[in-house]
Order: structure tokens, then sequence, then C-alpha cells
């Protein structure tokens, strides 16, 4: 009767002996990282959220989407336009030129700040079409645009890029870039009060010359904050060459 329990004991002894001597299972590899995303792969290429080399600005309410919008450009592009800039002030200012492939990104955004989803203008050779992308809030790329005033049946399938190109290539201005730096109550611009002169705003018009079919006046807004950064004294490191070429082009703009 006493045998059972001991042989037992034997036999839990040798398991852990063998235990002792397996070398430990390897760790199973980790799951294969899924794809990038659309979204993600353009954002390797414009990395958008880089604050020291892309401006952000908000509208309060897009009359594109009515919900806040955040906008983008890349601070390369714009200095590249002003210093490009070709002459010329208010109606008979030259229109800003950017250069081909130069992206714009416009992010939909929920009352939380949540990006309901992402819209890009890529600038087109000098007088051409620009082109626009759309990416749903999952990353992928959307072929249809909704937008507030679509019939209850829904926006037309397949709408993108018709319906972006209908109003960048139109002729309608919009609110509150086209009262920019005045500020509408309905849609506000928010942006460093350091961005609205209404001198520089009124002197490139760019609402009204619409260069790259742009609608915001981004080279008004940037030249207008490095001016002021460098009347403080204030000019950020990473600003620093932007300033030195502006200074260069814009000698009475800039000081
Ligand atoms: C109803 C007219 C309208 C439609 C349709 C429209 N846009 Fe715009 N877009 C605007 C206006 C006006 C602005 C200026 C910012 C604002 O008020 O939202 C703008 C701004 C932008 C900007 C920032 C650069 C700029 O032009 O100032 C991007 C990028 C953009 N839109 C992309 C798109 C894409 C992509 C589509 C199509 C999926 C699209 N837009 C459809 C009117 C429109």
């Amino acid at each position: 009767m006493r045998t059972l329990p001991l042989l037992a004991g034997f036999g839990l002894a040798a398991v852990l002996a063998a235990c002792a001597l397996e070398p430990p299972a390897p760790p199973p590899p980790p799951p294969p990282a899924p794809p990038p995303t659309a979204l993600e792969a353009f954002r390797r290429a414009h990395p958008y959220d880089d604050a020291k080399r892309w401006f952000s600005l908000e509208v309060t309410r897009s009359v594109v989407t009515e919900t806040r919008r955040r906008i983008r450009f890349e601070k390369e592009a714009v200095t590249a336009a002003l210093a490009g800039h070709g002459g010329g002030g208010g109606f008979n200012a030259a229109p800003m030129r950017y250069a081909p492939g130069t992206v714009f990104v416009a992010e939909s955004l929920d009352a939380a700040g949540k990006v309901l989803d992402t819209e890009v203008l890529v600038v087109g050779p000098p007088d051409g079409r620009p082109s626009f992308l759309l990416f749903g809030p999952d990353g992928a790329p959307r072929e249809t645009f909704p937008q507030p005033n679509d019939p209850p049946s829904g926006p037309r399938k397949g709408n993108v890029p018709a319906v972006c190109l209908g109003c960048h290539e139109g002729t309608s201005y919009f609110d509150p870039m086209m009262s920019f730096p005045a500020e509408p109550l309905a849609r506000r611009v928010v942006v460093d009060p350091r961005c609205r002169d209404e001198v520089l705003a009124g002197h490139f018009l760019e609402g009204y010359h619409r260069g790259g079919r742009l609608f915001g006046p981004y080279g008004a807004m940037w030249l207008a904050k490095i001016r002021s950064d460098a009347r403080s004294g204030a000019v950020l490191e990473e600003d620093r060459p932007y300033y030195e070429r502006l200074k260069e082009r814009f000698p009475d703009l800039v000081e």
C-alpha cells in the first residue's frame, strides 16, 4: 500500500528533472506588422505632423464640411513661393506659384479633434489642374466625398476628384478665407495671431488670385509670422533658414 505514493513521488521528480533539462521553448515570433495604410504611406512621404517643418491652422466651421478643419502647409513650399513671387500688389499681384507636387492637407475634425477624413491637394503644373486625394478615418483612400448639402440620396458615388475640382477650379469665394484677416462670426480662422496682417493679406490677395487653385492666403500668413518674429527678435531656430531667404526677397517687409 505504501509503494504507490513513493512511486508517484519518483514520477514527479523525474518530470521535474526532465523539465529542468529541456531548453526553454523559444518565444513565438511576433505577428507581422500590418502593412501601412495608404494614409500612413502618404504621411511618411509628407510628414505633416512635424511642426518644425509644417505649419498648421484651423477653420472653426468649414463651408466644405461644416466641421472644424485643420489645414497644414509646408513652410519650405510657402517660403519658396514667396521668394519666387512675381510681384505686383492687390488686384494686380501675381498669383502665388507653388512648385508642382507641393502638398496641402486639410483634415476634417470632430468637436473633440478626432480626424474624420484627410483631404489633400497636390499642386499641378503651372496653370494646370491640381490633383486631389481623400482618405477615410481608417487611412484607406476614398472615392466618394460626402458633403452637408448632399441630396437625401447621398453624394454621387465616385465624385472624387470632380467634386473637389468643382470648387477649387471655380470662381466662388468662401468665408472665412475670403475675409481673412477679418473674422466673420460664423466661420473663423484660428491661427497664430502674428499671422494676421491686413496689409500683407491685401498685398498678395491670394484668395482672389488663387495660385495653385488654393483658397487660403498662406503666403501672407507665413510672411506675417516671420516678420513679426524677426521684429521681436524671436525667429525660431528651425525657421531661421526661411527667414534668411524671405529677408533677401522682401527687405522692406522683413527686417
Ligand atoms: C464646397 C467647395 C469645396 C469642395 C467641394 C472642396 N473644397 Fe477644398 N477647400 C474649399 C475651401 C473654401 C477651402 C478653404 C478652407 C475652408 O474654408 O475649409 C478649401 C481648402 C482645401 C485645402 C487646403 C488648401 C486650400 O485650398 O486652402 C485642401 C487640401 C482641400 N481643400 C482639399 C480638397 C479635396 C481633396 C476635396 C475633394 C475631396 C475638396 N477640397 C473639396 C472648398 C472646397
